[in-house]
């Protein structure tokens, strides 16, 4: 079998699903344009009818994109079905509606208290319809791995003849294993008369860390799309992590049917870290530093012996040339008589388009912190984007700050921000130079956060390194998710504002709080 696996990126729809990584459109965006040039087959662009924000996001991203295939989610309902329809419309005929519904006996009886007939006749109705609307259509069994295997045979059939195209077979829960998913998929293949006419797809959990394992083992088995996320974000334990599925198709193409030098899958690898960093820095969920494939140490040798090895021959103790993914593509840092045109350039080569306001409000903090420090590295240059790009009507910009610490000292802050060209100023005293700052912004901005996670790092080498800042602040009493947000400056307190200030404005754009 020698057919490309299709990656489906769900990290807009899935991983936006995981606790404090809520993306506005700027950056859902920004995502998106980075998973083109990464080359993912299909991107699923969100649940249509979950809210206003998520629609708008799936239709922007349908006009937008122009290579990937744009899938929207919807439950097996029809007003579902025809917003999703509706969303994805602007990418034509790379539009994908995808639908999902329950077929477990957990989900059946506790969930959806229907019977397998029932559940069977709305599948097929559900996808009649959406097929009346849009040509490509993919079905999901959700919680597939622990439904009777003869059943979820039947239902697969079903739907492939009501005109799915794709049936997808979700490990919903994180369950299953390697050589359980493997029999699933087989007996799929082996049970169901009309299989040939649809792909098979996997979408895996994470729960006991097999979201990937599994999704190999049922490649093995003969799927041909693999659904996940970029660093593995999503749900819980999260999802499969595309980064390392592809790299694992890549270095052994022989064990999943491909013959060596044969391209397993459609993606260019060499776009993986950049895509990664661009995936943390618009959810704000951080790397761990000893991930497969994208995390700091993936190719870091600290062993003599391993050196050693590494200088001989490369390939003793490196099975991946990390070039191969993208690693060590960093050029000479920009310095402060760096123009505006080669910010822009470097920019985009890290994978950030900016509007020319974005830019230029890039460009003044790149001159303000070039003067800080002598060499302006890519991090540093990606870290100030963050904060740069909530710049739609009615969010806050940090105007000015200055503060009082110090042992003895009374934590005091004043706080200067700009809404829509208005400057409001506002003190407030702490129990720290940090505290004080969060609660003067309070006071100015009347969005009260309740400080969840803070975590500081320095985004480059050196003493005069920027300071990046990344919190998640609870707003409310809701059980709405954390809302994350990231800040850097040469000095921490200022990058701790910014952080806090990124993230009201998230709330704002999200809830429309303080707007
Ligand atoms: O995990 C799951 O079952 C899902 C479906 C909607 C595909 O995310
Ligand atoms: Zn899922």
């Amino acid at each position: 079998m020698s057919d490309k696996v299709i990656f489906f990126d769900t990290t807009l729809r899935d991983g936006e699903q995981c606790p404090g990584a809520s993306m506005n459109l700027r950056q859902k965006l920004e995502v998106a344009r980075q998973l083109e040039k990464l080359g993912v087959d299909v991107i699923e662009a969100g649940f249509p009818c979950i809210s206003e924000g998520d629609y708008e996001a799936v239709h922007t991203i349908a006009r937008t994109v122009k290579t990937c295939r744009v899938a929207g989610l919807a439950r097996c309902v029809e007003n579902d079905i025809r917003q999703a329809a509706a969303a994805v419309a602007p990418a034509g005929d790379r539009a994908r509606i995808h639908v999902f519904l329950a077929t477990s006996p957990l989900h059946r009886e506790f969930k959806l208290k229907k019977s397998k007939e029932e559940i069977l006749k709305m599948a097929v109705e559900g996808v009649k319809l959406a097929k009346s609307l849009v040509d490509d259509i993919e079905f999901s069994a959700e919680d597939a791995s622990r439904t009777e295997h003869d059943y979820l045979a039947q239902v697969v059939e079903a739907v492939i003849d009501a005109g799915a195209t794709t049936v997808n077979i979700p490990d919903t829960v994180g369950f299953t294993t390697p050589s359980e998913y493997y029999t699933i998929i087989k007996y799929l293949k082996d049970n169901v008369k009309n299989i040939d006419k649809a792909v098979i797809s996997v979408h895996c959990h994470n729960d006991i860390g097999m979201a990937v394992a599994n999704s190999l083992a049922a490649v093995q088995a003969g799927a041909r799309q693999v659904e996940g996320t970029i660093n593995g974000i999503g749900e819980r334990a999260g999802n499969t992590a595309i980064e390392e599925c592809a790299m694992a198709l890549s270095t052994r193409p022989e064990p999943f049917g491909f013959a060596p030098g044969e391209k397993p899958h459609n993606l260019n690898t060499r776009e993986i870290v950049k895509t990664s960093r661009v995936v943390s820095r618009m959810s704000g969920m951080l790397v761990q530093r000893s991930k497969a494939i994208v995390g700091e140490n993936a190719f870091a040798h600290s062993s003599g012996i391993h050196q050693h090895g590494i200088l001989a021959k490369r390939e003793t103790y490196e099975i991946i040339d990390p070039a191969e993914v993208g690693w060590g593509e960093t050029e000479l840092p920009l310095t402060k008589h760096s123009g505006r045109a080669a910010v822009k350039a470097r920019l985009e080569r890290l994978g950030h388009t900016l509007s020319n306001d974005e830019l230029t409000h890039v460009f003044e903090r790149f001159k303000r912190v070039g003067d800080s420090k002598k060499f302006v590295y890519d991090d540093d240059l990606s870290s100030l984007v963050d904060d740069s790009i909530d710049t739609t009507n009615g969010t806050w910009r940090l105007a000015n700050i200055q503060f009082i610490a110090g042992s003895g000292a009374m934590p005091t802050a004043t706080v200067t921000l700009v809404k829509d060209d208005e400057e409001y100023t506002d003190c407030a005293i702490g129990n720290g130079p940090v505290n004080a700052c969060f609660k003067a912004i309070d006071r100015i901005t009347q969005v009260q956060g309740e400080l969840v996670d803070y975590n500081v790092r320095a985004t480059s080498i050196g003493q005069d390194a920027l300071g990046e800042v990344s919190v998640k602040v609870q707003f409310g009493q809701c059980e709405c998710k954390p809302v994350s947000g990231k800040g850097a400056a040469t000095d921490v307190i200022e990058a701790s504002a910014r952080a806090y200030l990124n993230a009201v404005n998230r709330q704002i754009t999200f809830s429309g709080i303080g707007a």
